[in-house]
């Protein structure tokens, strides 16, 4: 049965959801599950913007045959030719043979690297700028280069207003019903998840992101469709402003996060008595989270969102514990910025993490390391307590 929401009189969502799916990339736990959007313009002519992933082609091609009502499709707009969103071209294909495949150059090439079928007759390539029309309605197309692919484009829809804006914008989770931001309580549900996905799937490209917006900023945007999440017709401002300070490396929040790995617990002690330190100290809202039992994508997020970061590790093997390494690692790649970062290190015979950890935030952008680490030879002993209280007060100082 086919399962759609109107966007618009001439607008349809005609996507689904995946509850199923452990890993969003195969790597990403998707505790909410995650939703593939596709819309559906009718007019005079008929175009889809985007296809859906393979898992939920059933319900998609439901979705397209009601909202077309015997009518052929003339165009299929491919913004992003990631297989989550483009797994059902060949089947649209052999439904409308004669369909056009709008795209640029690069997407052209990444159909033709995924897929043996050949649509170059199909094909109708696009340049920056450029318009189509569709009846009432007419598509201009915008590159958005490595946001995060490099044949990223978004659409917009000029009689409606409305931006198509592939994976920008998107979020994980699955969509129940509710399609609309105006529709949930975006803050308490949707948002550690908005900003999972941007910081994990989008976060090193934030120089690309800030390019993108400010093409758009010419541009008057009612309606944002992204590829993934909700569909934004109100606040867009609330959006636009956390992918403003997230593309910046702007922290949201004057916050403390505390991520510690800790064998035997006694690094973990350290960071509950640093911890309440803290809290003695006035700060609120203070985050924790044992890395070994923390999925990375969501220390990720947390490094996105505060502005202060302790890093507490062992020393292992004289390097540093591999889940910390794993992470740092991974701050690298995605381009992670500006930040004050404490550390804490533990070694029972030849402490050495703290250095390293301290040699891999310095190849980071703007990240400023305090200067006085806290070094543990195997636990927290009354003479330690006096360095760590003065971590903890620098830390509070480096807040004000
Ligand atoms: Fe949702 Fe970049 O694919």
């Amino acid at each position: 049965m086919h399962n759609t929401r109107k966007i618009s009189e001439s607008i349809i969502w005609v996507g689904a959801s995946d509850r199923r799916l452990a890993l969003f990339e195969n790597m990403f736990p998707l505790e909410r599950g995650v939703a593939y959007n596709s819309y559906l313009i009718l007019d005079e002519k008929t175009a889809l913007i985007d296809t859906v992933d393979n898992s939920i082609s059933r319900q998609f091609i439901d979705n397209i045959l009601f909202a077309l009502a015997g009518r052929q499709l003339d165009y299929l707009v491919v913004n992003h030719m990631e297989p989550d969103h483009c797994a059902n071209i060949e089947e649209l294909l052999l439904r409308f043979p004669n369909m056009q495949i709008v795209g640029n150059a690069k997407t052209f090439k990444l159909i033709d690297n995924f897929y043996d079928f050949n649509a170059a007759g199909n094909y109708l390539e696009v340049k920056e700028g450029d318009s189509l029309s569709l009846g009432k309605h007419s598509l201009s197309f915008y590159y958005a280069p490595m946001v995060h692919w490099p044949e990223v484009m978004v659409t917009y829809e000029s009689c409606e207003k409305i931006l198509f804006s592939a994976d920008a914008f998107g979020s994980f989770g699955a969509l129940s019903g509710n399609i609309f931001n105006d529709e949930v309580d975006f803050e308490r549900d949707w948002l550690a998840d908005a900003r999972r996905y941007y910081a994990n799937i989008v976060g090193k490209y934030g120089v690309q992101v800030q390019a993108a917006l400010k093409k758009l900023s010419a541009l008057e945007i009612k309606t944002i469709c992204p590829l993934h999440g909700l569909v934004w017709r109100s606040e867009l401002d609330c959006l636009l402003g956390k992918y403003d300070l997230w593309s910046r490396y702007e922290p949201e929040d004057r916050a403390v996060c505390i991520i510690y790995g800790s064998m035997y617990g006694n690094t973990e002690n350290a960071a509950n008595v640093l911890a309440c330190r803290l809290a003695e100290g006035g700060l609120k809202n203070i985050a924790m989270y044992d890395i070994a039992s923390t999925d990375i994508s969501m220390l990720i997020a947390e490094i996105f969102r505060c502005s202060h970061i302790v890093l507490a590790a062992p020393t292992y093997n004289a390097g540093i514990y591999p889940p910390m390494l794993n992470l740092l690692h991974d701050m690298k790649a995605l381009n992670v910025q500006n930040r004050t970062v404490a550390l804490i290190e533990n070694g029972s015979w030849a402490p050495g993490s703290a250095k390293q950890m301290r040699a891999l935030l310095e190849e980071m952008k703007d990240m400023r390391v305090l200067e006085s680490a806290l070094t543990l030879s195997s636990s927290l002993k009354e003479e330690g307590l006096a360095a760590l209280h003065s971590l903890g007060d620098e830390l509070l100082e480096s807040l004000k």
